[in-house]
């Protein structure tokens, strides 16, 4: 079982789980970030720093975002590590909602 980041992360990119995680599990890309699976010791701190409600537990993951838990997996291998907060994206506080931001997924 691991955390998994969701749909409503994309465009906003808050970074405030980052800070909270003891095992640097969080990788980065463009508009988005992903958890590793491997990595993740469910240790659930990071699920109530996230402004954006985007992080669930694999099991509770909302109907409809199924697919998130695959992509943490695979864009996990491909994004490097992020461990210090960053400014979110510059729209952040407008896309925190919205929905089907997957298909602005910038890999
Ligand atoms: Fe990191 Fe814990 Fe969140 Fe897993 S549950 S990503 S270990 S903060
Ligand atoms: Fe994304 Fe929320 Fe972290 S918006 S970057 S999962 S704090």
């Amino acid at each position: 079982m691991a955390f998994v980041v969701t749909e409503n992360c994309i465009k906003c990119k808050f970074t405030d789980c980052v800070d909270v995680c003891p095992v640097d599990c969080f990788h980065v890309g463009p508009n988005f970030l992903v958890i590793d699976p491997d990595e993740c010791i469910d240790c659930t701190l990071c699920e109530p720093e996230c402004p954006a409600n985007a992080i669930f537990s694999e099991d509770e993951v909302p109907e409809g975002q199924e697919i998130f838990i695959q992509l943490n997996a695979d864009l996990a291998k491909q994004w490097p590590v992020i461990t210090e907060v960053e400014k979110p994206l510059p729209d952040a506080e407008e896309w925190n909602g919205k929905e089907g931001k997957i298909e602005f997924l910038e890999r």
